[in-house]
């Protein structure tokens, strides 16, 4: 039986994930419709039951959404829980139930294809929105050192903080205190500062002998802040096309039972993705 799928959020013109899905559907044999469907907070839940009423039974969920559908979900998994967001969502019975599958995409790709290491690294995570949420619990569970979370709102860094429940190794940071923080050997910029304006001021200390640089979006919203890292002599530059292709393996599984192979829609994408401005 044809399956019906979907990614919600605004902006989604750009959004990749109906070419990703598309090629995983073709990859397993399965037949699939995925669209692209516009939708903010206010007529997200109208959109979704419509959805839902023309056999709907899986979707992802984009920015500014993912908090919002973690609300509706009948049900959720620990990891949701965790990040009180929702990226993936899978019909059950009449409601929904809600996943996320950030963290494990952004672990996997850091460690499957870039063969980071992340045991042990002492973190800065740039950024305490819903993006920031869905992956700090799986670098905790990967085995990172102490993570330090600035946010330009403090008080978003003090919640995700205890939110994480681990006061021994997570500490929020005020941005304005970065200079003496010391060095890093990983640095996560989960800000959508480059979308709107400008990214904070980093210094250089921040950089240690062998750290690692991420940016969660890709194309034209990763550039300031790879750039920078580049410049401020990170040892690896790493925008967020990898998680963005294995999140979507990881909800595929979810749906479908079936988990695709993503190298080859990685290596696609990464040909064309410096000529896209949006994340997802
Ligand atoms: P997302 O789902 O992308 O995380 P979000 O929940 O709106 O979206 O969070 C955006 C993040 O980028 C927040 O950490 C936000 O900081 P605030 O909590 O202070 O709003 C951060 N951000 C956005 N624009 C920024 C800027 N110009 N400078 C610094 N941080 C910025």
């Amino acid at each position: 039986m044809r399956k019906h799928h979907a990614v919600f959020g605004t902006p989604i013109s750009h959004s990749l994930s109906p070419r990703i899905h598309a090629a995983f559907a073709r990859q397993c044999g399965i037949e699939l419709d995925y669209l692209a469907i516009e939708a903010d907070a206010g007529d997200f839940r109208a959109k979704l039951d419509d959805f839902a009423a023309h056999g709907g039974t899986g979707a992802n969920v984009t920015l500014p959404l993912k908090e919002a559908a973690f609300a509706l979900c009948s049900e959720a998994s620990e990891r949701a829980r965790r990040a009180g967001a929702v990226n993936t969502l899978v019909r059950a019975g009449d409601g929904w139930h809600g996943d996320n599958t950030d963290g494990a995409g952004l672990v996997r790709d850091l460690t499957g294809r870039h063969m980071l290491d992340l045991r042990a690294r002492r973190t800065l995570l740039l950024g305490a929105g819903g993006a920031a949420r869905g992956i700090a619990p799986a670098l905790l569970e990967a085995g990172i050192g102490e993570l330090t979370i600035v946010n330009r709102t403090p008080e978003r860094a003090d919640a995700l903080a205890d939110a994480l429940g681990e006061p021994g190794r997570v500490h929020p940071r005020y941005l304005g205190d970065l200079a003496a923080l010391g060095e890093f050997d990983l640095i996560v910029n989960a800000t959508s500062a480059a979308r709107g304006g400008q990214l904070p001021a980093l210094p250089r200390s921040l950089v240690g002998r062998r750290c690692a640089a991420v940016d969660l979006s890709y194309g034209e919203a990763a550039i300031p802040f790879l750039a920078w890292a580049r410049a401020n002599g990170c040892h690896d530059a790493v925008d967020g096309l990898g998680m963005l292709v294995e999140q979507a393996a990881e909800s595929f599984a979810l749906w479908l039972g079936t988990r695709p192979e993503t190298d080859g829609v990685y290596a696609e994408l990464s040909g064309r993705a410096a000529a896209l401005v949006t994340a997802d």
